[in-house]
């Protein structure tokens, strides 16, 4: 099931145009085993939260890709060049318009705040607002369907950040389903100084789990208590199954953890792949609170609501 997307953005642009994706969390990461294709099957529940990464895409000559950040994301490991992925979702766009487009030529500029190989999805966020806003400025008319499609042919969690709000994830995360959600949620949002590979960390599950079932469970109770509007009950069914595969690979994120639900958070957990943690709170007020003890710690520490849209227009000339 797919909803619109991108209603709300102008058909066609003429000048410059700002796109905004938000980083996500997973609130139940459910890891089936290895499929044939290498991937591994997921029900999860996708949550989007605001941290944003903005594009500016405008009119120019030949291909551009620039980066400014956010002094707590490291740019060093944003691939520069045609690895990174505004770059692969304009060369899909490029090619799937078949000649209407004449080369792949716009100025692409990317400001940064989610973090960087954090589990927070900020390379899907990106490749999603590319889709959107080249898709507007060579009026190419590519449908939503078409649009999620080609999402789901860069990474799998592209189609997520195109949606947004709260959904279910399934087949290898691409397939997205909107699911009720009486947020918001208030999260800590404690990223690491290092990265960490996702396909390191599913590499690692496979070591640990090597009997993972071929599907795993539907999340009933997450998805009960995000309509209940139950802060305790959504953190007691808060569930990453990658969690005990990072904290093997990088055991201080149990400490991070610990020092969250210590410091009072409802409950705390990996986002994704890690090694970003984040953590329950109860209101706005109760996560400054938690995140004002972890500063003292750590040298990063955000806040963060969800709920929030996925890939929407900012503004437009
Ligand atoms: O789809 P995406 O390119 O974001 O995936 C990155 C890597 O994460 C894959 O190459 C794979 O190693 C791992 N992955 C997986 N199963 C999934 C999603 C991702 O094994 N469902």
């Amino acid at each position: 099931m797919t909803r619109p997307v991108t209603r709300h953005v102008p058909d066609h642009v003429e000048g410059a145009i700002t796109v905004r994706s938000a980083a996500k969390i997973n609130l139940h990461l459910g890891v089936g085993a290895r499929r044939a294709d290498g991937y591994h099957a997921l029900a999860t529940v996708f949550h989007a939260v605001g941290l944003y990464d903005d594009l500016v895409v405008t009119p120019a000559e030949q291909w551009k890709l620039t980066l400014t950040a956010a002094g707590h994301v490291d740019t060093d490991q944003v691939p520069g060049g045609d690895d990174n992925i505004v770059a692969c979702a304009a060369a899909l766009l490029t090619k799937r318009a078949a000649g209407r487009v004449r080369g792949r030529s716009a100025h692409v500029h990317i400001t940064k705040e989610i973090p960087v190989a954090g589990g927070m999805a900020g390379g899907s966020a990106d490749a999603a607002a590319a889709l959107v806003a080249l898709d507007r400025l060579w009026g190419l008319h590519t449908s939503d369907d078409d649009l999620l499609a080609l999402a789901g042919e860069l990474g799998s969690d592209v189609p997520f950040a195109l949606v947004g709000g709260t959904a279910l994830g399934t087949g290898r995360g691409e397939v997205v389903d909107p699911v009720p959600d009486e947020g918001p949620w208030w999260w800590v949002v404690v990223p690491s100084e290092d990265g960490l590979s996702t396909p390191d960390v599913y590499a690692h599950f496979d070591r640990l789990r090597p009997d993972a079932a071929a599907e795993p469970a539907y999340p009933t109770e997450l998805i009960a208590a995000l309509a209940a509007r139950d802060a305790v009950r959504l953190g007691a069914a808060l569930h990453n199954d990658l969690q005990e595969a990072a904290c093997d690979l990088r055991p201080e994120l149990g400490d991070v953890i610990a020092a969250g639900e210590a410091a009072g958070a409802v409950r705390g957990i990996l986002s994704g792949s890690g090694p970003t943690c984040v953590f329950l709170c109860t209101s706005g007020d109760h996560a400054r609170d938690v995140a004002a003890t972890l500063a003292a710690d750590h040298p990063v520490v955000l806040v963060a609501n969800g709920p929030v849209a996925g890939t929407h227009l900012l503004e437009y000339a």
